[in-house]
Formats: C-alpha cells, sequence, structure tokens
C-alpha cells in the first residue's frame, strides 16, 4: 500500500498522507484538504471520522475485540478489578503493589463531600432525575476545587483522585434524596463496591452487609464499561476538554452525553421494555416486529452498535455473567426469560441479521443491576461510575498531547444567501 491518498476535488487534486495505528487501522490525514481545495469533509455522526490518535483503548468491531491498553476484556474481567482498570486506563500500565495500594488509598481518602454541597442536594426536587443531579454536583466539584493547578501532575492526580472518590458518594446521595433517607457517609475500610452498596443501602440505624460474590459482581460490570474509545460522551469530554475547560466540567460534560438513551441511557430503556413486554404477556415477536416496521419510531433498545458488527465482547461477559449473579442470589427473574427469548427472536431474524444488528452491552446490564436491588432510574449512573476512568484518561492524553487544538467542526452552511434588513415598521 502506498502511504497517500489522492483526491480529486473539483479538478484540484490534493495527496494526503496515511496515518496507520498499531493495529494497521488506516487514517487518511485530511489536515492539508481545506488549504489545498477549498473543500471540507462532511460525515453524519462522524462515522468515519477520527477526532485524535489515541494509545487507550483498541476495539476492531467486525472482530467483536476489545482492549484496554493492550490487554483483553475478557482477561480484565475475569482477573482484575475495577481500581487496577481505571489505573491502567487513566496510568498507561497496570500498577506495582504499591502503586495500587496508595491509588486505592488515595481514592478513598477523597470520598468525602464537603458538607455545604448537601445544600445543594436539598434544592433539587425530590423526583429529580440522578443523571441530572450528578451532572450538576460534578460540575459544582469545580467550584469547591477552584484553585487545582490540571496543567501539573499532582494538581490533575488530585482531581483524579476526587472524581473517582466522590462519584460512589454523589450517586449515592442523589439516590438517598429521592427516597428520602440520610445520606450515609462513606467508609474509607470498605473496597470501593462494597462502599458503595453501604452508601446505597445502609441506613444510620442498620447496617447493610455486602456478600464478596455481590461486591465482585458489580465490579465486573463496572471493567466491563471503563473504556470505549471515542464514543459519544468520551469525545463530549474531550471536545470539552479541549477549549481547556477544567477536569470536573469535562466529566459532567461526559455525564450529560451519556445520560441519552441512544447511548447509556438504553440500560433503563431496556428494562422498561422488557417489562412492557411482560405486562402485554410475553409476546416478543410483536416487538421485533415494531422495531422492524419504519413506520415506527420503535427500536429494540440494547441491540446494534454503531461500531460494532459483531456480538459485542462485553454483551457475551455480561449475559453469563447475568445468569451467574441471579442465581447466586437464588433469584428466577422473569426479565431474563424475555431477554433470552428476546435475542434469539431477533438474531433469527433477516432484519436484524442483514442489519448485523447484536445485542450491546446495555441489554443485559439492567438485569443484573435489578438483582443487585438498584433502582431502574439509577442504571445509567452506574454507567457513568463505570465509565469515569475511560473519561478521565481520554482528557489526559488530549490535555498532554502536543497534537492537540481546540475542537472545532466545519459545517456545510444551507441558509439564506445575502439579504436585505427590513426595518420592524415595514414587515
Ligand atoms: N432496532 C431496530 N432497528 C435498528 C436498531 C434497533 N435497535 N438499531 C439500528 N437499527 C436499524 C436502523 O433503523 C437502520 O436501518 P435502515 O438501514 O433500514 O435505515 C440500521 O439498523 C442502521 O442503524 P443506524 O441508526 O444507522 O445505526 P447507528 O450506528 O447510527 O446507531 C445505535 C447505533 C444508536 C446504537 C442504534 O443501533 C440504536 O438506536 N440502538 C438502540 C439503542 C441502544 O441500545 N443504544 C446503546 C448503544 S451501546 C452504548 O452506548 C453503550
Amino acid at each position: 500500500m502506498t502511504d497517500k491518498a489522492k483526491l480529486d476535488v473539483g479538478g484540484k487534486t490534493v495527496e494526503l498522507p496515511l496515518v496507520v495505528g498499531s493495529e494497521k487501522e488506516v487514517g487518511i490525514d485530511i489536515s492539508a484538504l481545506r488549504q489545498a481545495t477549498g473543500a471540507i469533509t462532511l460525515d453524519y455522526g462522524y462515522g468515519n471520522t477520527g477526532s485524535c490518535e489515541s494509545a487507550i483503548t483498541f476495539l476492531d468491531g467486525e472482530e467483536g475485540i476489545l482492549r484496554y491498553r493492550g490487554y483483553p476484556i475478557e482477561d480484565l474481567a475475569e482477573k482484575s478489578s475495577f481500581l487496577e482498570v481505571s489505573y491502567l486506563l487513566i496510568y498507561g500500565e497496570l500498577p506495582t503493589p504499591q502503586q495500587m495500594k496508595d491509588f486505592n488509598r488515595n481514592i478513598a481518602r477523597h470520598s468525602l463531600l464537603h458538607e455545604d454541597m448537601k445544600n445543594i442536594f436539598q434544592a433539587f426536587p425530590p423526583d429529580a432525575h440522578p443523571m441530572a443531579i450528578l451532572g450538576s454536583v460534578v460540575c459544582a466539584l469545580s467550584t469547591y476545587y477552584q484553585h487545582g493547578d490540571e496543567t501539573h501532575e499532582e494538581g490533575l492526580n488530585q482531581s483524579i483522585y476526587r472524581l473517582m472518590g466522590k462519584l460512589p458518594t454523589i450517586a449515592s446521595f442523589a439516590y438517598k434524596k429521592s427516597i428520602g433517607q440520610p445520606y450515609i457517609y462513606p467508609r474509607t475500610d470498605l473496597d470501593y463496591c462494597t462502599n458503595f452498596f453501604h452508601q446505597m443501602f445502609a441506613v444510620p440505624t442498620e447496617p447493610y452487609p455486602v456478600h464478596p460474590d455481590i461486591a465482585r459482581a458489580l465490579d465486573v460490570l463496572l471493567i466491563l464499561h471503563a473504556d470505549h474509545e471515542q464514543n459519544c460522551s468520551t469525545s463530549t469530554v474531550r471536545l470539552v476538554g479541549s477549549s481547556q475547560a477544567n477536569l470536573f466540567a469535562s466529566i459532567s460534560a461526559g455525564i450529560s452525553a451519556l445520560w441519552g438513551p441512544l447511548h447509556g441511557g438504553a440500560n433503563q430503556a431496556v428494562l422498561e421494555m422488557l417489562e412492557a413486554i411482560k405486562a402485554g404477556g410475553g409476546d416478543v415477536k410483536k416487538y421485533v416486529a415494531m422495531a422492524k416496521d419504519k413506520n415506527s419510531s420503535f427500536r429494540l433498545m440494547g441491540f446494534g452498535h454503531r461500531v460494532y458488527k459483531n456480538f459485542d465482547p462485553r454483551a457475551k461477559i455480561i449475559k453469563a455473567h447475568a445468569d451467574r449473579v441471579l442465581s447466586l442470589l437464588g433469584m428466577d427473574d422473569p426479565l431474563i426469560h424475555i431477554a433470552h427469548e428476546l435475542e434469539e427472536a431477533a438474531l433469527k431474524d433477516d432484519y436484524f441479521i442483514q442489519r448485523k444488528l447484536y445485542p450491546n452491552v446495555d441489554f443485559y446490564s439492567g438485569i443484573i443491576y435489578r438483582a443487585l436491588g438498584i433502582p431502574q432510574n439509577m442504571f445509567t449512573v452506574m454507567f457513568a461510575i463505570g465509565r469515569l476512568p475511560g473519561w478521565i484518561a481520554h482528557w489526559k492524553e488530549m490535555n498532554r498531547s502536543d497534537k492537540n487544538r481546540i475542537g472545532r467542526p466545519r459545517q456545510i452552511y444551507t441558509g439564506s444567501t445575502k439579504r436585505e434588513y427590513n426595518p420592524i415598521h415595514k414587515r
């Protein structure tokens, strides 16, 4: 293969260099395109557009491969822990025992919120969606830590520990607020996931003992959500961060992007869909037909992916994990049977086969969250807790790169051409 692409635009030819990644992916560097030809590229939804070079996550959607910093997701889900994976994503290497100990301690020590921040929670209406609270309170962290200097490693690390430590606290406070229970403070003697269950479900009058297998079940889910290269929320974090907005503000923007039902909000939407199928007598075929009907806006939630045109490797792990967690808890959730039936019906259907639509990470995750006692409107919050280290890793990589420029796409203008202004009394 040559190392250049040739493009002819209205008779003007430009040679564009090819950029080849470590897994042999090829990109055409079009930085010189506009200057040489006057033209720009147009790519709705950015399906063909690379926004950066990145050394964090590799995924091959055709083959169903996902690796963080070179390590297969299957190995990490089986052998690692969420905080170890977070370290790997953020700092590029697996930690030594001492680095791991320090990282755990620094995160645990930063898990308390400033007492005044409780007033922010008080101001939200009782039925506020926890994703709205999460995004707002994370942005508000930047008002409490205004003087941290993220251009230096130490300052950036402080912001990282604060975000990793406080996000579960913010999430659990949002939940406690919605049910009118007192906020439960974090315990630094517990591991990350056990502490999260403690903050969610303990009350001042009673502790909430957590079985290690249950804590581990959550840990695996968080690992599976920890990064997914340039998805909508990560690209948002990068775009906001490219203006040199601080880490808290950038992560808050990522939380907003994640909220939508086509992205992280799908896990809540999947459960709502499975419940609707159950309430309607369990007729999965009706829902498959509705998803295929071009006159209906309904989509099979938890199905399809922009990048995976094969089984989402995370969905494979989550499906097996869901069966394990339910049997561990001795639960027989009718929704899992509906999910299995729906998956089977869709995978046999020509519409889904032709379009290469497979279950994605969200198809089974909601069933596990439900079994763990997490309320439905908190599912996307759980996704955000999992995705946080990925967002941080991308913000850091971009912020420290000498190729970083403010993100500023172009457009093709389709509005009016020049017009005469008519004063209001003459209109
Ligand atoms: N149900 C029915 N049809 C679907 C579905 C679905 N879930 N997903 C895609 N299609 C169809 C589209 O209608 C389209 O059909 P057409 O070619 O006849 O017009 C074709 O498949 C291609 O779909 P696009 O919308 O072009 O695919 P895109 O890459 O833009 O969207 C997305 C990907 C948003 C994930 C989509 O598959 C979807 O809406 N899925 C349901 C929501 C969901 O599960 N989101 C979670 C994604 S994973 C994550 O963010 C963690």
